[in-house]
């Protein structure tokens, strides 16, 4: 090929260039020059056949043609895109209209929810929500609460003891105030009481830790509420209350409760509270047993020893406290049937929520 051709080729690129009126012919058109085997690769194959004179010359001309090529490229590329040419859809201009990539959303733990849940309804009543330390000492855990030295409560089998710091089995006889990752949100009411003077109306969610096997309804950690109300004056009837109040607002107006007598070292008198089943309002079914009835949380008075260990007057103070645990709560609204479903981090299970 000779200069001549270059020259050619140059001309015929102009009239070409004019007749590109889509996406598609323009690609087309880069083809055919810039093209593995277009003309811009066949002329540049031709230099090493020139004379050593002729090659440079050459070489430039073949180089200004290529940047013609590119530059109406370009400058077509623009027209032919903000004319809203659809004809190739690889080229399409950016469309700002169009959706992004959605970035799937959060959303809080079925536990987190019914903690919230639980919370919002004793804040209407007129109740601070506290927190208290996992790890706690032996004596607000148990000391404070009124539960004996040989409590089988107390025993390691039963509650998790810090052996780095004085948990080793001397520091008992030692008379140390052991530490231990808390075994109910009890605790929480002895060191809350050591702080504050009544009254005192307060809620305290959190995590708690027994070493238990764990199974369908068993965790070595799961997550209580309690709740402590002192003041001058207060009587069964305000738990009573409360605990109305509370019962009708997670599980509905129609749901009844019960007060059965019970045995609790922090608590005189105590009481567990059952609701009628909200599975079968009661007549009997197999998640209650058959019993009409679903125990949902421990209750009581408080104890004059446990107002004495905290330095109150438990002539002139009365109080209530009860306790209750929220993977039951969240497993009986929401019918499931597997407490470790709810620390798999299975996002199957956790998106439902
Ligand atoms: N701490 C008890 C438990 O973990 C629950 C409980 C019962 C808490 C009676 C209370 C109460 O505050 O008064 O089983």
């Amino acid at each position: 090929m000779s200069e001549l051709n270059i020259e050619e080729v140059a001309q015929r690129l102009e009239v070409e260039a004019k007749g590109i009126d889509s996406l598609d012919a323009l690609e087309n058109f880069r083809r055919l020059y810039l093209g593995r085997r277009g003309i811009i690769a066949q002329l540049t194959s031709l230099i090493p056949t020139l004379s050593q004179q002729e090659r440079p010359v050459f070489g430039q001309k073949v180089n200004s043609l290529k940047n013609a090529i590119l530059e109406i490229i370009k400058e077509k590329e623009l027209v032919l895109s903000s004319k809203g040419d659809s004809s190739s859809k690889q080229r399409q201009p950016l469309d700002v209209g169009l959706p992004g990539i959605a970035q799937p959303l959060g959303r809080l733990h079925p536990i987190t929810q019914t903690i919230n849940e639980i919370c919002s309804i004793f804040i209407q009543m007129g109740f601070l929500v506290e927190e208290g330390p996992e790890v706690e000492t032996e004596f607000n855990n148990f000391t404070g609460l009124n539960i004996p030295q040989e409590h089988p409560s107390r025993d390691a089998f039963d509650t998790f003891y810090l052996a780095e710091a004085g948990g080793d089995a001397q520091a008992k006889n030692r008379g140390e105030d052991r530490l231990l990752l808390r075994s109910h949100t009890s605790a929480a009411q002895v060191r809350l009481m050591k702080m504050r003077r009544p009254p005192l109306a307060v809620v305290v969610p959190g995590r708690v830790y027994r070493p238990d096997a764990v199974d369908a309804s068993h965790s070595f950690m799961f997550h209580q509420v309690e709740g402590l109300v002192v003041d001058e004056g207060i009587r069964f009837s305000d738990l009573k209350g409360s605990l109305q109040v509370f019962v009708q607002a997670v599980f509905g107006k129609k749901t009844k409760m019960r007060f059965r007598p019970h045995f609790f070292p922090f608590t005189e008198p105590s009481a567990e509270v059952d609701i009628s089943c909200i599975i079968c309002g009661g007549k009997g079914c197999s998640v209650c047993g058959f019993k009409g009835w679903l125990e949902i949380l421990g209750s009581g008075m408080v104890h004059p020893n446990v107002f004495r260990h905290v330095g109150y007057d438990p002539k002139r103070y009365t109080g209530f406290a009860f306790g209750l645990g929220i993977e039951r709560i969240a497993m009986l609204k929401y019918g499931i049937n597997d407490i470790r479903l709810f620390f798999e981090n299975d996002l199957r299970f956790l998106k439902q929520f």
